[in-house]
C-alpha cells in the first residue's frame, strides 16, 4: 500500500482548512493510498532528524506555504507536490509577477523598495512614481496574502500612503487597477497542465471577488484565450496543481495570481469537480 504525507500548517486549524485536508485524505483513500497528516511544527528539529516515519513515505502533498519545511523534505530526497520552488514563487505576488513576465499577461506591476521595521518609508516619492506609471486608482497588495485580505484599492496618493502605513515593512506591490474586471474574476483550477474546473466569481459590493469576502460564484466556460493564459501561468511557476485567478482585461485575460494550494472547496461546491481526486490521480502516476 502506498503511503503519502499531507503537510499542513500547524496553526491553521479552522474548518475552512480542515475540510480541504479531509477531501485530500478521502481522495487518497478512494485510491487505496494512506495519506497521513504531518504538521509543519513537527519539522522543528535539527536538519539530520526528520520526524519519525517521514522519509519512508512515497510522496508529500505540501498544503502550506512553509517553503523551508518543503525544501527540507526535498533535500531528504522526497517527492514533494508542489515543489518548494513553486510554493515560494506563488507565495510572493512579486516573485510570481517576475516569473510570469514575458510568459503570461498580468496587470502592470511595480514592487516597493525594501525597508525595515525600524526604518519604514521616510521618502514616498516611489509611490508617486508608481501612481504615474499605473494611474489612479491603483491596487496595493502585500506580496504575501490570501482571501483578498491584503489587497486594497487606493483612489489617491493619500489613500495609497495610508495603506502603506498599515503594511509597515512587509513587502508589497502596486498594480494597475483593471477597472473592466472590478468585482469579477475567474478561478481556474489546474492539475498536471490540464484545466479541471473554472468558476466565475463576482461581488457587487467590493472590487475583490474572493468568496471569503462575500463573492458569489457560478460555473464558467473558459474561452481559448483564458485557458491558454491560465495554463501559461501554471507552467511558468512550475505548478503540479494550482488555482489561477484571471481578470477580464480590455485587451484579453490578465493573470492576477497563482495559488499553489488553492482552497478548492468553493470550486467543488460550484462545479461538482473534486480537485482532490485529480491531484491524487496525478501524483499516483508519478510515484
Ligand atoms: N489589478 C487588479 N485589478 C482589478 N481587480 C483586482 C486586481 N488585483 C486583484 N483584484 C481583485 O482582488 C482579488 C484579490 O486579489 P489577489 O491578487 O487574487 O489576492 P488574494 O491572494 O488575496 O486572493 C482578485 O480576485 C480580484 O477580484
Ligand atoms: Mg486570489
Amino acid at each position: 500500500m502506498k503511503r503519502g504525507l499531507l503537510a499542513v500548517n500547524a496553526f491553521l486549524n479552522t474548518e475552512k482548512f480542515l475540510s480541504v485536508y479531509r477531501f485530500l485524505q478521502q481522495a487518497a483513500e478512494r485510491r487505496g493510498i494512506a495519506l497521513d497528516i504531518v504538521r509543519t511544527d513537527e519539522f522543528c528539529t535539527p536538519f539530520d532528524e526528520l520526524p519519525h516515519g517521514v522519509v519512508d513515505a512515497d510522496f508529500v502533498i505540501f498544503w502550506d506555504k512553509d517553503v523551508h519545511a518543503a525544501r527540507r523534505l526535498e533535500r531528504a530526497g522526497m517527492k514533494v507536490f508542489n515543489s518548494a520552488r513553486t510554493i515560494e514563487i506563488c507565495d510572493s505576488k512579486i516573485l510570481t509577477a517576475m516569473c510570469l513576465d514575458g510568459k503570461a499577461e498580468m496587470p502592470t506591476t511595480v514592487f516597493a523598495p525594501k525597508t525595515f521595521d525600524t526604518v519604514g518609508y521616510s521618502d514616498r516619492r516611489f509611490v508617486e512614481r508608481a501612481a504615474q506609471a499605473l494611474g489612479l486608482p491603483m491596487v496595493v497588495k502585500e506580496a504575501c496574502g490570501s482571501f483578498g485580505w491584503e489587497v486594497w484599492l487606493a483612489r489617491s496618493l493619500e489613500e495609497a500612503n495610508a495603506v502603506i502605513d498599515k503594511i509597515g515593512a512587509r513587502e508589497f506591490l502596486m498594480q494597475k487597477f483593471v477597472a473592466e474586471s472590478a468585482g469579477q474574476d475567474v478561478r481556474v483550477n489546474i492539475v498536471g497542465g490540464k484545466v479541471v474546473s473554472a468558476m466565475y466569481r463576482y461581488n457587487d459590493r467590493d472590487f475583490r471577488s474572493n468568496i471569503t469576502l462575500g463573492g458569489k460564484m457560478k460555473p464558467y466556460e473558459l474561452s481559448d484565450e483564458q485557458r491558454r493564459a491560465a495554463l501559461a501561468a501554471s507552467e511558468a511557476v512550475g505548478a503540479d496543481f494550482c488555482g489561477v485567478d484571471l481578470l477580464f482585461g480590455g485587451a484579453g485575460p490578465l493573470v492576477c495570481e497563482v495559488n499553489s494550494n488553492p482552497n478548492f472547496k468553493s470550486s467543488l461546491d460550484c462545479t461538482g469537480v473534486n480537485m482532490a481526486d485529480k491531484i491524487v490521480e496525478y501524483i499516483e502516476e508519478r510515484i
